[in-house]
């Protein structure tokens, strides 16, 4: 039997959005190579949207159209849902359970539904023998679930650390190399359209956060657990604190880490300083990053487009063709019913610390910042302070290795030294 006579493998798709619509694309583009790779033909047999009059850039007029996309996922004409909706609940979750009830794998690049919703689901398609792909949820084109699933499968991973959301990264960078200050290149990025219709979900740090978590469920063999992760946005980060960190040989990112430590599951979103030589460091624009860490393979970097039609499609299209192929793993690489609930910890590792003050110019004033900071446990590495025309300057200094802690505890006590105004800024320089 050649290729071409197999069983097709079925798929409804479900949203025919950017990504929906790039994997029509890829379909219709690649029948021959996808047969000639997965064994059997890969073909779509009915398709789901809201609005069935929009203009979609794709022929549709081959696929059944079904309004409800619940309807969709039940149809005895497909083998494989793929939910391309988003939202972590009512359509996308309704239908990816109905999907799985009916009897049919899933494919999805719907990280908000996972992140709140996998341990469920992954327990809902193990107990019927099915299964559900997501490749297209974390950093978009890279095939870091692949890689941690099977690739990395014999390491032990010690973290999982990241640039995952692209958005974040092209503001941050554009600021620098336009020297624009945030509100300007937000105002740009919607209007680019790179913005997730609820702003925040981007530079607030939480679909980071969804695939961060996301990512530690299979690096460590844990229930996912979003709400534990520790988020802070990118909206506070100055074009001042970009330049100056620069000027200290740093670039700030919103660096995703997570970790099995002693204490428990370490997760946090946050900005962070990396070496600005550091491969994290130079990541530009809307690229995405996720460095792996295993015992006996080391330091793995996966660099590549985090979002858009071609590269989230190509990720579907993976699972896709994994399915087709009759490659069928757990969910997170193990059976959801061994994944253990960890132990939520705050980072205590100590690292070095970038201070921003606005310190008043009056004799002493950095004496009394030195005895404060040293009263905390809190050492001085390097220091500097900029010119200015006004009676106070900003003084930047990086730590010692110190804990947050230790930071906390001086920032709360500047107010008291009556030569610091306004709010200190400290953020973490993370060693990578
Ligand atoms: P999108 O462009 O907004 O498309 C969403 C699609 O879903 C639209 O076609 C919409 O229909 C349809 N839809 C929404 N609610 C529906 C409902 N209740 N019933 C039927 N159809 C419904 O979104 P996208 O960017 O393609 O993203 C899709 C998924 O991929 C999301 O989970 C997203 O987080 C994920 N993702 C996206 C990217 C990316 O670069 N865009 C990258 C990684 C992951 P209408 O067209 O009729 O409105
Ligand atoms: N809003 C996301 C980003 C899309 O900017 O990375 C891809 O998940």
């Amino acid at each position: 039997m050649t290729a071409a006579s197999a069983s097709p493998l079925r798929l409804g798709i479900a949203g025919l959005g950017t990504v929906g619509i790039g994997v029509v694309k890829i379909v219709q583009r690649h029948a021959d190579l996808i047969a000639a790779r997965s064994g059997r033909p890969v073909v779509i047999t009915a398709v789901s949207a809201r609005d069935r009059t929009k203009n979609r850039d794709a022929d549709l007029s081959n696929y059944a159209w079904e309004v409800d996309p619940v309807a969709l996922a039940a149809r005895d004409d497909v083998d494989v849902f793929v939910e391309l909706m988003g939202g972590h609940e009512g359509a996308a979750k309704d239908a990816t359970e109905a999907a799985l009830a009916a009897g049919k794998d899933v494919v999805t690049a719907n990280k908000a539904l996972l992140a709140h919703h996998g341990q469920a689901l992954a327990e809902m398609a193990e107990a019927v023998g099915h299964v559900i792909r997501f490749e297209a949820a974390v950093a978009g084109g890279i095939p870091v679930i692949k890689a941690l699933t099977e690739g990395l499968a014999g390491n032990q991973i010690r973290r999982v650390m990241g640039v995952m959301n692209g958005t974040c990264n092209y503001i941050l960078t554009r600021m620098e190399t336009a020297g624009l200050p945030y509100d300007t290149v937000f105002e740009e990025a919607r209007q680019l359209g790179y913005l997730e219709a609820d702003p925040n979900l981007d530079v607030g740090g939480i679909d980071a956060g969804h695939k961060l978590s996301i990512l530690a469920a299979i690096a460590f063999g844990t229930k996912v657990r979003f709400d534990d992760v520790v988020l802070e946005g990118i909206g506070r980060i100055s074009i001042d604190d970009i330049r100056r960190a620069g000027d200290m040989g740093y670039k700030i990112k919103l660096l995703g880490v997570a970790q099995m430590t002693g204490r428990g599951l370490e997760q946090r979103m946050t900005p962070c300083l990396v070496p600005a030589s550091s491969p994290l460091g130079q990541l530009q624009g809307g690229t995405n990053m996720v460095v792996l860490e295993g015992d006996s393979v080391g330091q793995i970097v996966l660099r590549g487009a985090g979002a858009g039609e071609g590269p989230t499609a190509s990720a579907v299209m993976g699972d896709v063709l994994d399915l087709a192929r009759g490659l069928r793993l757990p969910t997170f690489g193990q059976p959801a019913t061994t994944l253990v609930t960890p132990v939520a910890a705050v980072t205590s590792a100590p690292a070095a610390y970038y201070l921003r003050l606005q310190l008043m110019d009056k004799p002493g004033a950095l004496a009394k910042v030195a005895t404060v900071l040293g009263d905390a446990g809190v050492s001085i590495s390097r220091m500097r302070q900029y010119g200015h025309a006004d009676t106070s300057a900003p003084v930047l200094i990086v730590t010692h290795k110190t804990t947050r802690d230790a930071i906390d505890l001086a920032i709360a006590a500047f107010p008291a030294t009556h030569v610091v105004e306004g709010e200190p800024v400290a953020i973490r320089i993370e060693e990578v």
